[in-house]
């Protein structure tokens, strides 16, 4: 049986420069071409999840603007349905994303506009849509005050949970206990212990520290390493699933956690959804953009089968 996925999170208009190099402060330099497209942490996840086939529903606010009707056009072609609250009197944010030609490497800034006004009391009002939920995923694009309040209905209704750590931020230590999974990526794994994270067994290392704090079970992703999956238990490698040439890794983290949560709604055993959620990330970069690099169901079931 299908479980409901919710996400919470913020959406932003993604403008995507691709240079051969950033500019330093008070220069201008010539980009060598631009892009507009979906962003934003969460919607990615929920994207991803979309096309996957799960039953997901996205929480977050938007502005009333331009930025909003692409959130909107976004989640309905993905089979996205949404749990918006308007803010007319903010605007929906955007990120910049600068793009490393040749490495497809990135570095980001991201304004999440009316997404950083969602409050506990918004969170309390949709308790029923998170209780409801089989699989419940959040990141820290929003106020943690937020995710902090949702993840404790998700975890009082015995829904599933996933924090992704993204970007890096200071965590209260209550947050730890409240989560079945936590997916930070080296750099976030890194913030989080202070344990330097560049190998599978740095990543060991720091997941232990999670583990010390109270998560269920952690999964660090390793870009072009895969990831670990590792728990109380056992310790698992899962390598990197090789879809073609990298193009842009921006929202392979996205890929991945959207991934996570469709599999762990189906049902899928956590080192199974772990490799599926390594395939969906695998095709992510071989796309250009965010959201629309998001494969299919069908894609990634044949990606897996060449084995
Ligand atoms: O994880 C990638 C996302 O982070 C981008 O879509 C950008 O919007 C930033 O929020
Ligand atoms: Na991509």
């Amino acid at each position: 049986v299908m479980k409901p996925v919710v996400i919470l999170g913020v959406f932003v208009a993604d403008t995507a420069y691709r240079a051969d190099r950033q500019p330093r402060l008070g220069e201008t330099i010539l980009g060598n071409s631009f892009k507009l497209g979906p962003g934003g942490k969460g919607s990615n996840q929920a994207v991803a999840a979309g096309k996957l086939g799960a039953d997901i529903t996205f929480l977050t606010r938007l502005g009333v603007d331009a930025f909003a009707d692409m959130a909107k056009q976004t989640w309905t072609s993905a089979g996205v349905k949404s749990a918006v609250i308007d803010t007319p009197d903010s605007y929906t944010g955007a990120a910049y994303i600068f793009v490393e030609e040749g490495s497809g490497n990135n570095a980001i800034i991201v304004s999440s506009g009316a997404a950083m006004l969602i409050s506990p009391a918004d969170i309390e009002a949709h308790a029923d849509l998170i209780s409801s939920a089989g699989v419940f995923v959040t990141q820290l694009e929003q106020p943690i005050e937020a995710a902090l309040k949702a993840l404790k209905i998700a975890r009082e209704a015995g829904v599933t949970t996933i924090l992704n750590p993204a970007p890096a931020a200071a965590l209260p230590d209550g947050i730890y206990a409240l989560c079945d999974y936590v997916t930070p990526n080296e750099s976030e794994a890194e913030g989080l212990t202070g344990i330097t994270v560049s190998s599978v067994d740095d990543a060991r290392r720091a997941a232990d520290a999670l583990l010390a704090k109270g998560v269920g079970a952690v999964i660090v992703t390793l870009g072009g390493k895969g990831a670990l999956l590792h728990t109380r238990d056992r310790s698992d490698h899962v390598g990197a699933v090789n879809a073609g040439a990298v193009v842009e890794t921006t929202g392979a983290g996205d890929a991945f956690n959207g991934g996570l949560a469709a599999a762990l709604a189906k049902g899928v055993e956590p080192l199974e959804a772990v490799r599926f959620a390594c395939a969906v990330a695998g095709i992510s970069v071989t796309r250009p953009g965010t959201a629309p690099s998001m494969p299919t169901l069908q894609e990634v079931e044949a990606l897996l089968a060449k084995g």
